[in-house]
């Protein structure tokens, strides 16, 4: 069993009005609060972000938001930067997602601006990475997800890179029901920790490994048992209080 802490974030995605975002985080509040040794954060819309701190203020459950920009400031309209994030509560940024470099145009190199930014900012950035269908069935998955490691992480010093994390998630798994076997997570994860290895040595065995990809009460326990994954990312069963606990609870 490795000595990483397991981590379970939610990604609302687009999903919750600011009453809906208050009433989810309450009902998670109250469902998870007494479980213990696994690290949570919920991540709303950035409209919902501050009003989500503000009901879990006092919790161990953390915010985050689902992108950044990389500049602190400036003429970037639409953009919301990691100072502002923290501003407002969060202390976890994802970066990467798939949704984001499949219909915004999010590649390695300004995935790589925004960990060092969320980093800069002291925020805990987590860099998504996965393969898409076409390129599992052309043999390509490690070939791809190391490029996106290598090209996510690159020029970190290993101080930087011990607080970083990793979400693997194959894109034809995401909210599309199916999920990758526990042997296919198992060899992209171990994979995945090889070059994060080799990239900054022991600082790096700290670095949580997440599995994302229809993550759901029932399949989490088989996923979580896994020795290179270290925790979920789960996007639809995060909607709801009961399910996104359930995971929690699995991970503990
Ligand atoms: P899903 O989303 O759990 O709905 O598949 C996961 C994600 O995109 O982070």
């Amino acid at each position: 069993m490795s000595q990483r802490k397991k981590f379970v974030a939610g990604n609302w995605k687009m999903h919750t009005t600011l009453a809906e975002g208050r009433e989810l985080a309450r009902a998670i509040r109250a469902e998870v609060e007494n479980v213990e040794g696994v690290r949570i954060a919920v991540i709303p819309p950035f409209t919902s972000v501050a009003a989500v701190a503000e009901v879990l203020r006092g919790s161990r459950i953390e915010v985050g938001g689902q992108d950044l920009h990389w500049e602190e400031k400036g003429a970037f309209t639409g953009e919301v930067s990691a100072p502002m994030l923290r501003d407002a509560g969060a202390t976890v940024v994802l970066v990467g997602h798939s949704e984001r470099r499949q219909y915004f145009g999010e590649t390695d190199e300004s995935a790589n601006r925004k960990v060092r930014a969320a980093l800069a900012a002291g925020l805990s950035p987590v860099l998504c990475v996965g393969e898409t269908l076409d390129e599992r069935d052309a043999g390509r998955t490690l070939d791809v997800v190391g490029r996106q490691v290598r090209g996510g992480l690159a020029g970190l010093s290993s101080a930087e890179l011990a607080r970083v994390c990793i979400a693997y998630e194959p894109v034809w798994a995401i909210g599309t029901g199916r999920t990758a076997t526990p042997e296919q997570a198992q060899e992209v994860h171990a994979a995945v920790r090889a070059i994060l290895r080799e990239l900054g040595g022991d600082v790096t065995e700290a670095i949580p490994i997440l599995y994302g990809g229809s993550v759901k009460p029932d399949n989490a326990p088989a996923l979580l048992a896994l020795s290179d994954v270290d925790g979920a990312l789960v996007g639809g069963a995060s909607l709801e209080a009961s399910s996104f606990s359930a995971i929690v609870r699995a991970a503990a």
